[in-house]
């Protein structure tokens, strides 16, 4: 399994880290800006962590945690 990129904008991780760094995004501003993770979501998490380790690929399943009770949109 190899996971390099948001799948509903066809933008890959590592075209995405320089544009979030260069312009010191969060990941609601990376959303807001890319569209990245706004559409079916899945690639969130993997926003998530890319903007806190750097990393662009990745090889294993990822998932926000809920709230306890919170159901996915
Ligand atoms: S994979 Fe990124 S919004 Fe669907």
């Amino acid at each position: 399994m190899r996971i390099v990129r948001c799948e509903c904008r066809r933008l890959p991780f590592d075209r995405l880290l320089p544009r979030a760094r260069a312009n010191d995004w969060d990941l609601a501003a990376l959303i807001r800006e890319t569209g990245c993770g706004a559409q079916c979501g899945l690639c969130r998490p993997y926003l998530r962590r890319m903007l806190a380790t750097g990393e662009t690929v990745f090889h294993e399943i990822l998932t926000e945690a809920l709230p306890d009770g919170a159901a996915r949109p």
